[in-house]
């Protein structure tokens, strides 16, 4: 009897150990967790039930609306015809740049970079508002580097520890390219805005950032050459960064 058991006990054993075999080797037999089997995720490119905006299967989805590659130039003739407008794209940022590279980026980009964008009204109050985003909280209404992050409404010292400059000051010091650089791609304890703002939005908050210095048309750094030529060395990230950090 017992001799019995086992053998039917075995036989079961064996009878389910081999329905999970299939004639079809790609194929599971008897499946016993189709959620782990088959997967709920859609296969790249195979069909599926839901279909998308073009009534088409196949799993593989647009990208959303207004998404652009990285380094992507706008296809709008205004762009690409515009010399001056393709070199601010093109202009090169150094993430891991040292001091010096920076400075030689910095260099070539005033030497390099002009102003596509014409002087009109309508720029000029697109980047009054972007500055009103981006900008006024260091710099200021005025542009004079006294922002609420930087000073208190009582006077006190802001949370940044950084103080930016007097676009008063600073701006007639330097060319266009060295402003559209700085702007782009961060200088000192300033980020860089080329990732939120596209290059026409920078042009256009640096019309907006002349005007408030009393800049007309382009910016030419002429105020640079009466000066003493330390400014420029300072204008190096780290120097920069201690020489405005407050004492508080
Ligand atoms: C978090 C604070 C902060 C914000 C926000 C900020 N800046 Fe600055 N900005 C600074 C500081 C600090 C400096 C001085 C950097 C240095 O010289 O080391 C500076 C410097 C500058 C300069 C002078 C660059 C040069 O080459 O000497 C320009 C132009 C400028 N900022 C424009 C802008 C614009 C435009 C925006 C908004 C899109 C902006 N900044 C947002 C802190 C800020």
């Amino acid at each position: 009897m017992r001799k019995q058991i086992i053998s039917i006990a075995l036989v079961a054993a064996a009878l389910t150990v081999l329905s999970s075999c299939g004639f079809d080797a790609k194929k599971p037999g008897r499946v016993y967790m189709p959620d782990m089997t088959y997967s709920n995720a859609l296969e790249a490119y195979a069909p599926s039930t839901i279909l998308n905006e073009d009534g088409d299967s196949v799993s593989t989805r647009k990208p959303v609306a207004g998404t652009i590659p990285r380094g992507w130039i706008p296809t709008d003739e205004k762009i690409r015809t515009n010399e001056a407008f393709l070199m601010s794209y093109m202009a090169k940022n150094y993430f891991t740049h040292t001091a010096e590279k920076w400075q030689e980026e910095y260099d070539k980009a005033g030497a390099s970079l002009k102003d596509p964008l014409e002087y009109t009204a309508e720029n000029k109050a697109a980047g009054a508002k972007l500055y009103n985003t981006h900008c006024i909280n260091c710099h200021g209404a005025s542009g004079n580097g006294q922002g609420n992050l930087v000073v208190l409404e009582d006077g006190k010292d802001g949370p940044f520890t950084a103080v930016p400059p007097d676009y008063k000051k600073r701006l007639p010091e330097i060319k266009d390219g060295n402003i559209f650089y700085s702007v782009s791609y961060g200088k000192g304890m300033m980020g860089g805005y080329g990732y939120s703002l596209n290059v026409t939005e920078r042009w256009q908050v640096i019309h907006y950032i002349k005007g408030l210095a009393g800049v007309e048309g382009a910016a030419t750094g002429a105020a640079a050459k009466e000066g003493d030529k330390k400014d420029d060395k300072a204008a190096a990230p780290k120097a920069d960064a201690k020489k405005d950090t407050k004492k508080s």
